[in-house]
């Protein structure tokens, strides 16, 4: 086979096919391993912060003692959203659902930040300071509104991760519980080329504004094969209930090839790696703050899958945990996606920038499947 023909070939979902070359982050699905900018991410996770993280991902380094400082407290400042995005979002249905909410809202950033000037170093800075300040404050916000409340302003002396759990119940929360939600960022912040870092790529390639290239991320997020698993193993648990019952519903999944929501990758062929550290931060919530029956559910369950499909790779993902960690936080279900997308933020803004340096427009060919030449049939006759 040819270069040219390999080229050609059509793979269903892209499966294997190179869309980019990135030096952002890196995944090994056999050995278990993630990297952002070549540090692993246990690392990060241990010793980093969100926003460090953040700051790495997008400007490709560790940001000194200035840097990172200077960076925080811009992020700080812009935290607030402007009246008229919180009126526009007044008028959402309640009942709609929050990553909706949180499409509308980045995207309609662009209508207030509209200057367009993708080679301005400063445009670039701003832009990115103020989806990551303002996409948390978006989400809380219409959280309220679906409860009947008013939106809970952003407290200044409140860290990134203190400050959006403090928007949720206007309590200034355990520091503890800061951390672990700081550390839940930091590990969702980025994931190589997957779907909604794709969309934001393809929509860069545009050269369209930054707030586009986000909304269209969200969107993408949003979808239940993306985002979202992490509601259904809580739901998944629920439904288990008892110690018991897990054997019995394992075996009836792999006999009726139904999926078990938070295990299973397309990368990974082990545990993921991010899948070890929420463990371990629900471990130290559950010490915190008292045992949980699904915690001890999750545990007995990761057994059975690992003794039946462990031969497959099947193993437990990023969302086999993390449900059990918000949940721990105090958390409300809907909120899990747009948590993902307020981490995920920093990763689709460090392939924005990435995509801009060596742009050159997504557009793919199509192997066409259709009729030629076909009549074109007279109403009457159809
Ligand atoms: C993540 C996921 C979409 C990856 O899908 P994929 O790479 O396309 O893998 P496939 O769906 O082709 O699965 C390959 C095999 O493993 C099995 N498998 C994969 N995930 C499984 C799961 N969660 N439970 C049971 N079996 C699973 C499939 O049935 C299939 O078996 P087969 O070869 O005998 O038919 C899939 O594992 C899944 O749906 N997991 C549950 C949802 C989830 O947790 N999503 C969050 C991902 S971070």
């Amino acid at each position: 086979m040819t270069a040219a023909t390999k080229i050609c070939e059509y793979q269903p979902g892209l499966e294997g096919i190179p869309a980019t070359k990135s030096s952002i982050s890196y995944v090994d699905g056999t050995k278990g391993i993630i990297e952002y900018r070549g540090i692993p991410l246990e690392q990060l996770a241990k010793k980093s912060s969100f926003l460090e993280t953040a700051y790495l991902l997008i400007w490709g380094q560790l940001p000194n003692e200035t840097q990172l400082e200077e960076f925080a407290t811009e992020v700080r400042f812009h935290r607030r959203i402007k009246y008229r995005i919180r009126d526009m979002m007044k008028c959402f249905p309640e009942t709609g659902h929050p990553m909706d909410a949180l499409q509308t809202s980045a995207a309609a950033l662009g209508l207030f930040y509209s200057r367009r000037a993708l080679d301005d170093p400063e445009y670039i800075r701003k832009a990115v300071v103020r989806l990551i300040a303002k996409i948390p404050t978006m989400v809380a916000a219409f959280h309220q509104m679906h409860l009947g409340h008013d939106p809970i302003q952003p407290h200044d002396s409140l860290d990134y991760a203190a400050n959006f759990l403090y928007m949720l119940t206007e309590k200034r929360p355990h520091a503890l519980e800061a951390k672990i939600f700081d550390v839940c960022l930091t590990l969702h912040a980025e994931h190589t080329i997957n779907t909604s870092t794709f969309s934001a790529m393809v929509t860069a390639s545009t050269l369209t504004d930054p707030y586009a290239v986000v909304a269209s991320a969200v969107g993408t997020l949003a979808g239940p094969l993306h985002g979202g698993a992490n509601e259904e193993v809580l739901s998944m648990l629920e439904e288990i209930g008892l110690i018991d019952n897990v054997l019995p519903y394992v075996e009836e999944c792999i006999a009726h090839k139904k999926k078990i929501m938070g295990f299973g990758h397309r990368v990974y062929k082990v545990k993921d790696p991010r899948a070890k550290i929420l463990q371990e931060l629900a471990q130290q919530l559950l010490n915190e703050k008292g045992c949980d029956k699904y915690y001890d559910l999750a545990l007995e369950l990761e057994k059975v899958v690992e003794d039946k499909l462990g031969v497959k790779g099947i193993y437990p993902n990023v969302d086999f945990y993390s449900g059990l960690v918000y949940r721990k936080l105090g958390i409300p279900r809907k909120l899990f996606t747009p948590i993902f997308a307020i981490a995920r933020v920093a990763g689709w803004l460090a392939h924005w920038k990435e995509q801009l340096a060596v742009n050159r427009i997504f557009r793919p060919t199509q192997v066409y499947t259709g009729e030629h030449n076909a009549p074109y049939i007279p109403m009457a006759e159809r």
